[in-house]
């Protein structure tokens, strides 16, 4: 209306109506809509090639708005190796509800065909996965899914659709926790849901009416700034995590290294295939509780806190952190040992990432 180029934050919870039952351009009530929101949900249902998305206040309230689209007795296969936020919603909350759960190596296309039951609506994916970095085939995935009318959601919250647009590869919707790498700025919370089709938006959309989980006007306003610099950002992410990540893996007080940016990681191809970077995530084994927080100890520019995809370098323990909730059998099964430190490389210069990183591993 004005060519202001910043995007106007419309903080309001109502809209005045010129007659009865006429309400201006369509906004009636805050819950329902808000132009600051509307402006969000274009923009990512454009960055991820689908029809339409709907934005909540967090990247769980986004799952959990996805889980109100089923009903008792339906049945979704989730990968087994997700953020640890996602189990805990299905099986301490969910299933209360009646929704049936089983969690399947999503990388084995057979034992996902093998895990399909008649009630089965959903399969949800994460890939790559937090923390260990191990990489589902989404068009191979979405093929068996769809051969069987079972629809397919994308967790793509580590790559960005800047790396990777499961859509285009055949997935029916994205979800994004929108606090990572597409605030990029560690300073909001926020959830996405991008759809295919335009039956998911209206079920979404009168989702968000009903249950009101909504993003607020500031939080869309923080991410519409944020996906304004996302190539670059991710460009810088993927070159600084591809250094830190050769790094890790030539040091010898490092045993295992998770990335699929390097050769030796078991779907490298595929993540060639499938991506378009390898994004900044990397896992790496320190041996034991004991070094791991001897490690973290030590450090001056990463900085220990939960969460990723910021502009600072964060560093993660899965085991006591992200993924504490799924228990010490759940973490085996997902092969997460308690020496396991996960990091979310950001911005810095990226000698200074790797000075701390060495200087705190020849403590060790
Ligand atoms: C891959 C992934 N999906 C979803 C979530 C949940 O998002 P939020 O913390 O915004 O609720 C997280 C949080 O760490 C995550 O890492």
């Amino acid at each position: 209306m004005t060519g202001a180029i910043g995007i106007p934050i419309y903080p309001t919870s109502t809209y005045a109506q010129d007659e009865l039952g006429k309400p201006r351009m369509g906004y009636e009530y805050g819950r329902v809509s808000n132009p600051t929101r509307d402006r969000l949900e274009t923009s990512l249902a454009s960055l991820e090639t689908g029809i339409g998305a709907k934005v909540f206040a967090s990247g769980m309230a986004a799952v959990h708005a996805f889980c109100n689209i089923m009903k008792s007795g339906d049945h979704v296969l989730c990968t087994s190796n997700v953020y640890g936020g996602v189990p805990r919603l299905f099986d301490q909350v969910m299933t209360n509800f009646g929704l049936e759960v089983t969690y399947v190596n999503t990388e084995d296309l057979d034992a996902v065909e093998d895990a399909i039951r008649g009630n089965t609506r959903y399969l949800c994916a994460e890939t790559p996965t937090n923390p260990l970095m191990a990489l589902s085939d989404i068009a191979a995935l979405a093929e068996i899914v769809h051969r069987h009318d079972i629809e397919m959601i994308v967790d793509n919250t580590f790559m960005s659709p800047y790396f990777q647009r499961p859509l285009e590869l055949g997935a029916d919707m994205v979800l994004h926790s929108t606090t990572k790498f597409l605030n990029g700025h560690s300073d909001g919370l926020g959830g996405a849901i991008i759809c295919s089709k335009r039956e998911q938006v209206e079920k979404l959309a009168f989702i968000q009416k009903a249950a009101g989980a909504i993003m607020s006007p500031f939080e869309c306003w923080l991410v519409l700034r944020g996906i304004k610099t996302l190539p670059v950002r991710m460009k810088q992410h993927d070159e600084n995590g591809r250094v830190v990540a050769d790094f890790l893996n030539l040091h010898r007080k490092v045993s295992k290294v998770y990335y699929p940016g390097l050769p030796e990681h078991p779907r490298h191809e595929l993540a060639k295939r499938q991506m378009s970077g390898f994004g900044s995530m990397i896992a790496f084994e320190t041996g034991s509780l004991a070094n791991a927080t001897r490690l973290l100890k030590d450090l001056r520019v990463c900085i220990l806190g939960e969460s990723l995809g910021g502009v600072e370098t964060l560093i993660a323990h899965p085991a006591t952190m992200s993924h504490a909730a799924i228990g010490e059998e759940g973490r085996k099964r997902m092969g997460i040992t308690d020496g396991v430190l996960r990091l979310s490389v950001g911005l810095e210069d990226v000698e200074d990432i790797i000075g701390d990183l060495e200087q705190a591993l020849e403590r060790l």
